[in-house]
C-alpha cells in the first residue's frame, strides 16, 4: 500500500524530532512493503512572523486529501502562544472534526519513573481527551480593556456531537482493553457543562453495559495519577482536563519526550493528525538533544489508525528494545548523554 502523508514539522524541536525520525519511519514502512509519499508544509511561527499567518488561507484544503497528517510542534518565543495554537493546531483539529485525542501513557522497561516502586509495564493507561471544544472553544471576549472595570469572559462549550463522539470512542477502547473506564469530571462545581458531560457518559454506558465506569473529580484524579496509576486503564476527560492529565501521565511515565498523541476523526471523513504531546521546547531548541521517541510512538499511532499494524508494531518494538538496552544511546531527559540523531540512528537499526 502507498500513503500520502502531510508533514508539518512546525517550530523549535518540532522540526528536529520530525526530521530525525523520518528515516526510522521509512525503514519500518519499507520492511512491510508500505510506501509513503510525504508532502512537507513549512507552516508555523516563522511563516507567521514573515506573512502574518501560521498557515495559508487554503491550508485545510491542501491537507484534506492526505491519508493522515503529522505535526511536530508549534510555539515561538516571539509569538504569543494563543496565536500559534489557534492559528494552526486548533484550526486543523476543529476544521477536520478531530473530536478524539488519544494519548497513551506507558512506563517502558528501562525507564525510571519519578514514582517509587514502579517498573516496566506498571503504568499502562490511555487518556481519551475531547479535542475540539470544551474549555478550548474560542468563545468569549474582553471589554473595557485597561480600565478599572475591565472584564474578560471565557466560556466552555459542550455539544452533543463533540461529547458523545469522545465518550463513545472511550467506551470502544475500554471494550478492547480491560473493560474499565474512568470518567474524569468536575460536575460538582461546573453544574452545566460537566453535568451534561456526565449525563452523556451515563447515556452511552447503556450501549456498553459490560464496561465498568468509575467517576472521579479531576482534582482527585490528579492525586490518583500519582498515588495509584496502575489502576487506570481508559480515561475520558474534557479538553482542558485531558490536556493537564496527559502531561502528568507523561511525567510519571518518565519524560515528556516519550509521550505520543493523536487527533482522530472517528468517521474518517477527514484526515487524522498525529503529533508528540510536547511543544517546541524553547529551552532546548537547537541543541540537538530533543528526544525523538514521542514522535516515533506518534507514528506508531498513525500506522495503527491506517490499519498498518505491522509497521506500528515495528516502531513500538524498536523503541521498547532500545529503552530496555542499558548500553543504547539515550537523550538527557531520560538520563542519557546522546543526541536526537544518535538515538534515531540506533532506533533505525532495531526496526523490523
Ligand atoms: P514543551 O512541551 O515544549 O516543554 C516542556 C519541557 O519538557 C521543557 O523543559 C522541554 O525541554 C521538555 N521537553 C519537551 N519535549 C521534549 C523532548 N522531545 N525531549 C526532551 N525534553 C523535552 O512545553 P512548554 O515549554 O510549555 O512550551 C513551549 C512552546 O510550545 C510554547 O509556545 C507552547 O505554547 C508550545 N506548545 C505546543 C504544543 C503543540 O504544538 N502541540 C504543545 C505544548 C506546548
Ligand atoms: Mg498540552
Amino acid at each position: 500500500m502507498a500513503y500520502d502523508i502531510a508533514v508539518v514539522p512546525g517550530d523549535g524541536i518540532g522540526t528536529e524530532v520530525v526530521d530525525h525520525s523520518m528515516p526510522v519511519v521509512e525503514e519500518a514502512a519499507d520492511a512491510h512493503d508500505v510506501s509513503i509519499n510525504i508532502t512537507r508544509y513549512d507552516w508555523g511561527s516563522e511563516r507567521y512572523l514573515a506573512e502574518g499567518a501560521m498557515m495559508p488561507e487554503d491550508g485545510l484544503d491542501r491537507l484534506r486529501d492526505h491519508d493522515a497528517i503529522f505535526l511536530g510542534a508549534v510555539g515561538h518565543p516571539d509569538v504569543p502562544d494563543h496565536v500559534t495554537l489557534h492559528g494552526l493546531r486548533l484550526e486543523i483539529t476543529k476544521g477536520f472534526k478531530q473530536h478524539v485525542c488519544k494519548r497513551p501513557s506507558y512506563l517502558f522497561e528501562g525507564i525510571t519513573s519519578p514514582l517509587r516502586n514502579y517498573g516496566g509495564g506498571d503504568i499502562d493507561f490511555v487518556v481519551y481527551r475531547q479535542n475540539t471544544e470544551g474549555e478550548y472553544a474560542d468563545l468569549g471576549g474582553r471589554e473595557y480593556e485597561g480600565f478599572d472595570n475591565e472584564v474578560a469572559v471565557q466560556s466552555a462549550l459542550f455539544t452533543r456531537e463533540g461529547t458523545e463522539t469522545i465518550v463513545r470512542a472511550a467506551f470502544e477502547a475500554a471494550t478492547e482493553r480491560a473493560g474499565k473506564l474512568t470518567n474524569v469530571t468536575k460536575s460538582n462545581a461546573q453544574a452545566h457543562g460537566m453535568v451534561f458531560w456526565d449525563d452523556i457518559v451515563e447515556e452511552v454506558h447503556g450501549d456498553y453495559p459490560d464496561v465498568e465506569v468509575e467517576r472521579l473529580l479531576v482534582d482527585a484524579a490528579s492525586m490518583d495519577f500519582v498515588r495509584r496509576p496502575e489502576e487506570f486503564d481508559v480515561i475520558v476527560a474534557s479538553n482542558l482536563f485531558g490536556d493537564i492529565l496527559t502531561d502528568l501521565g507523561a511525567g510519571i511515565s518518565g519524560s515528556m519526550g516519550l509521550a505520543p498523541s493523536s487527533n482522530i476523526d472517528p468517521t474518517r471523513t477527514h484526515p487524522s493528525m498525529f503529533e508528540p504531546v510536547h511543544g517546541s521546547a524553547f529551552d532546548i531548541t537547537g541543541e540537538g538533544i530533543a528526544n525523538p521517541i514521542g514522535t516515533v510512538l506518534s507514528w506508531e499511532l498513525l500506522w495503527d489508525h491506517l490499519d498498518e499494524g505491522a509497521v506500528a508494531r515495528g516502531l513500538h518494538n524498536a523503541v521498547a528494545e532500545q529503552l530496555a538496552d542499558s548500553g543504547a544511546p539515550r537523550t538527557p531527559d531520560i538520563g542519557g548523554e546522546s543526541g536526537t540523531e544518535a538515538v534515531a540512528n540506533d532506533l533505525r537499526t532495531r526496526v523490523e
